[in-house]
């Protein structure tokens, strides 16, 4: 990442990073892109595990709740006010409209306040800037193959430099967490899904179940709707009284073993696809990033397949934070982006349309 440099001396860039796209309210303070001085995150998982999955409206009005004291606690952890800071950054797309404007308008107040810069930040990019934090290892040589594995998205996207992209494909249905998710939630397993399915298969066989690998040959694309239906197809015939397949299963459903099935059936096309695009581009390093790349199983089969090495964000920062924008938004502001306060959301804001 660059350096502002006066008279030879680095001078530290602090920004505030502030993130509302989906069911975390967060904000951070972080230098240089990379050291953490504090990573508040106030989780709204309990609000929507009734619904299995998040409800907009709520998560919207709890954003608004709790957006200035997470702001607060995140200065203040970091003992430092706003005028201490070099610009506030804020997520400003993908992710739901209603959740992003509450923390890009919290960002622009602050900013307006403080005559600071605001810099909007793609929720994607700032995915692949968590493996920034913490590190010091720069500067990385490009071009890197990048795995993004959400609850939102699944994409292969080839980074050819610091802020300039390339999607090599994405999913055409079910993102990867999502897929988790329902399947997670057809086993009877808590919400969110994810972790709690990856610990269950941890007691399971993986190749219990054959399930279908959906590889879409000659492309970078994924789908995982298939694998989902062909789960919920063996759940009903092994209960057979489940109708829907939306009501808990009842004890008997061998669950370790359906889970570690579909995990493993997720893990080989992640990284059969993801080591493809390694060995085509070249790539010096293959990131990963998003809440699927906490996945202990993935992280350990594309460390044995790929041919480079592999860069995984710490587990904390794998899931949405703020911490993550702050770096992102460094970047951006030491590569001389300042926006308008006209700025607005961009729900489906793609990496690909991000200039360099
Ligand atoms: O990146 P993230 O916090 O939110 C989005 O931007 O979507 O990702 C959340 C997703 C959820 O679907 C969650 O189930 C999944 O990441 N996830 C996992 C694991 N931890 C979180 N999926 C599989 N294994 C995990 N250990
Ligand atoms: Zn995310």
């Amino acid at each position: 990442m660059p350096e502002r440099k006066s008279k030879g001396r680095p001078q530290p860039v602090r920004l505030l990073g502030i993130e509302t796209s989906c069911d975390e309210t967060a904000a951070a303070v972080v230098e240089d892109g990379r050291i953490i001085h504090s990573n508040v995150i106030a989780s709204q998982v309990e609000l929507h595990a009734p619904y299995g999955g998040v409800f907009p409206e709520v998560a919207a009005r709890r954003h608004i709740e709790v957006i200035g004291p997470v702001i607060t606690q995140a200065l203040s952890q970091a003992h430092i006010g706003v005028s201490d800071l070099d610009a506030i950054a804020a997520t400003r797309g993908p992710g739901l409209a209603g959740s992003l404007v509450i923390g890009l308008n919290a960002a622009k107040g602050l900013a307006l306040g403080a005559g600071l810069p605001l810099i909007g930040v793609n929720h994607l990019e700032a995915h692949l800037y968590s493996l920034f934090l913490l590190d010091e290892t720069h500067p990385v040589t490009f071009p890197v193959v990048c795995l993004i594995v959400s609850g939102g998205h699944t994409e292969i996207i080839l980074m050819l430099d610091h802020g300039r992209y390339r999607r090599l494909g994405a999913t055409l249905d079910d993102a990867a967490g999502e897929a988790f998710d329902k399947v997670a939630r057809l086993l009877g397993l808590p919400y969110p899904g994810g972790p709690a399915l990856e610990r269950v298969a941890r007691n399971g066989r993986a190749e219990a179940y054959r399930f279908p690998r959906a590889w879409l040959e000659g492309t970078y694309d994924f789908s995982f709707s298939g694998l989902k239906t062909a789960v919920l197809r063996v759940v009903r015939k092994l209960q057979p009284e489940l109708k829907a397949g939306l009501e808990p299963p009842r004890p008997g459903l061998p669950i370790p073993d359906l889970a570690a099935s579909f995990q493993a059936a997720v893990v080989d096309v992640l990284v059969t696809k993801a080591v493809q695009a390694v060995k085509e581009f070249e790539a010096t390093q293959l990131f990963v990033a998003g809440g699927v790349s906490a996945n202990g199983a993935l992280r350990e089969a594309l460390r044995a397949a790929s041919p480079c090495p592999v860069r995984t964000p710490t587990p904390d920062l794998c899931t949405d934070n703020a911490a993550m924008v702050a770096a992102a938004g460094a970047a951006r502001f030491l590569a001389g982006q300042r926006d308008s306060m006209d700025i607005d959301v961009l729900p489906g804001w793609t990496l690909a349309t991000l200039s360099g």
